[in-house]
């Protein structure tokens, strides 16, 4: 078989580090950054080490480094093709890093088989711009499958973690209807529910609200806060809704051209950007 040439460069990086050390100097990065509140030797639940992706000959992460502690909140901004949704689906394992360490829970993610991606993922829960929920099923049974067929649960355990879910969200009277039956907001909040319901370790969410119509969008930040506040989730998040950011935040970490560029608490980098390109991001979008 002809094999045809690849253009992709791998970079060198260091073999991932030591849990302990890694976590002590994530810890020290971290402290000031951060409006997580820290246990006594706390390690973070996501470790990106390095993370490089390039497609054909087109770099697209370029070294990115980041850590993810349990119950923080970490709203992830830039312009588009920063590579925002790449690195979610790095973290997902939807694409395979060209090189670089993930961890999670310090268990080394890249490199996985199907096995154990299948393990893994389920500790992953993601929630896509567009739904993604199956059409065909009630949002009952969307919110039922994943933990039927990967968690293998009871039909009536999966019913009723369902229906709690779907009472989380405010769609308990919804939940024989089939997603076209359901406006786009009350969509999303099914498929935030089907996410929680698997009990994952972390939350993905790439652009949560950018498919809604304005007057929807309240509904799922919403349920989204109720996450992040009171169901104490550790969630990653990209979006543009900057007020949701600045509430809900414990981080906010801006990307470009596949470069985490700057990061830190959400006040300090809305009112005193360090760095000139996430001044000029922000005020962009202030104005559009
Ligand atoms: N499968 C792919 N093949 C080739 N290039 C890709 C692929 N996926 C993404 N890219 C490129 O990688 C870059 C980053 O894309 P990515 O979707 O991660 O950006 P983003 O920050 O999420 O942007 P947006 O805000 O528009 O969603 C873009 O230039 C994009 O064209
Ligand atoms: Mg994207």
């Amino acid at each position: 078989m002809h094999v045809k040439h690849s253009k992709i460069e791998i970079p060198e990086v260091p073999p991932a580090m030591n849990a302990d050390e890694a976590a002590k100097i994530d810890f020290e990065h971290a402290q000031g950054t951060t409006r997580h509140t820290f246990l006594e030797n706390e390690h973070p639940v996501i470790r990106i080490e390095h993370l490089n992706k390039t497609f054909t000959d087109t770099p697209v992460l370029k070294d990115v480094n980041l850590e993810v502690w349990h119950g923080e909140v970490v709203v992830v901004l830039g312009p588009s093709g920063s590579g925002k949704s790449t690195m979610l689906r790095c973290i997902n394992l939807l694409e395979t890093p060209t090189a670089g360490h993930i961890l999670v829970d310090d268990e080394e993610i890249t490199g996985a088989n199907a096995k154990q991606k299948q393990e893994i993922r389920r500790n992953l829960g993601m929630v896509f711009q567009s739904f993604n929920l199956f059409p065909h099923l009630t949002a009952l049974e969307n919110v039922m499958i994943g933990q039927r067929k990967v968690l293998g649960k009871s039909k009536e355990e999966a019913a009723a973690e369902a229906m709690k879910q779907l009472e989380r969200v405010g769609l308990a009277d919804r939940a024989d209807y089939k997603p076209p039956q359901l406006s786009g907001g009350q969509q999303q909040r099914v498929a935030i529910a089907r996410a929680v319901a698997m009990h994952p370790k972390v939350l993905l969410f790439d652009e949560p609200t950018s498919a809604l119509d304005p007057e929807l969008v309240r509904g799922v930040l919403d349920v989204m806060r109720d996450l992040a506040e009171n169901g104490g989730m550790t969630m990653i998040v990209v979006t543009h809704e900057m007020g949701f950011a600045r509430d809900v935040a414990d981080r906010c970490v801006f990307m470009e051209g596949g470069v985490v560029v700057e990061q830190g608490l959400p006040e300090d980098v809305f009112d005193h950007p360090q760095n000139e390109r996430t001044a000029a991001f922000l005020g962009s979008i202030k104005e559009a």
